[in-house]
């Protein structure tokens, strides 16, 4: 390919993307439904202890942080630098992302164009944890970046604290490459975080 930057920057879309399980949505400016800034928060709140141990941000975050997350992340995907996904669990073989069906969490990916990479990062509700959806999502987002997007590498890191974290990325088939020292801030302490990546390579 003769020029990557301007072949991504056409195709880069946060395209909806579904298989039988999770449908991936991508995040827009919605005033109303499941992702409106408005329930986006509500999911957090709902949550908060849960997702506050292992995301420093979510401990402030409220109305106006979320608003200006969901801007930065249109812009990003604007000019190509990365997206975020909200993530809705599908009902039996049905994709739905319907105007009543709850979030169950985001995907986020952060494109490093120069280098054909992107770093992915998650979170789900709590409700939806334990069933497998982020194991797809992964999946999914991974698919896509490597067919559609034509990346050559993904990378995810993970607390040393997170083994459910790490347990998805290895049933995704990232290979593990070391530590990062003193990698995050979270709750006021320097945490350790584990790299892990996959490469097209690995997979087709
Ligand atoms: C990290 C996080 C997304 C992992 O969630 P998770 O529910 O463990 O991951 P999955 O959705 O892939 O589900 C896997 C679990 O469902 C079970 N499961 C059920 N059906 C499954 C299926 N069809 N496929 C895979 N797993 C399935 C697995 O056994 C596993 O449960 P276990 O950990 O008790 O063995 C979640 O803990 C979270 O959001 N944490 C807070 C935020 C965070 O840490 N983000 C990541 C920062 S790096």
């Amino acid at each position: 390919m003769d020029n990557f930057e301007d072949f991504f920057t056409a195709t880069f879309e946060t395209a909806t993307l579904a298989n039988n399980v999770v449908t991936l949505k991508g995040l827009r400016e919605c005033s109303e439904g499941p992702s409106s800034a408005e329930s986006i928060m509500q999911a957090i709140e709902n949550s908060r202890d849960f997702l506050t141990e292992h995301l420093p941000w979510i401990h402030d975050t409220d109305i106006f942080d979320i608003k200006k997350r969901i801007r930065s992340w249109i812009l990003n995907e604007r000019f190509g630098q990365g997206g975020c996904w909200l993530i809705f669990k599908n009902s039996g073989n049905e994709v739905s992302a319907g105007p009543t069906t709850p979030m169950a969490g985001a995907i986020m990916m952060d494109v490093k164009l120069s280098n054909r990479s992107a770093t992915l990062s998650y979170w789900l509700c709590k409700d939806f944890a334990g069933q497998g959806l982020m194991t797809e999502a992964v999946k999914l987002l991974s698919a896509y970046a490597f067919t559609t997007l034509k990346l050559n590498r993904l990378e995810l890191l993970v607390s040393v604290y997170n083994d459910k974290s790490a347990a998805v990325a290895k049933r995704c088939g990232f290979t593990e490459e070391g530590i990062c020292r003193d990698f995050e801030l979270i709750n006021g302490k320097f945490v350790d975080h584990r790299r892990f990546s996959l490469l097209a390579r690995d997979v087709y």
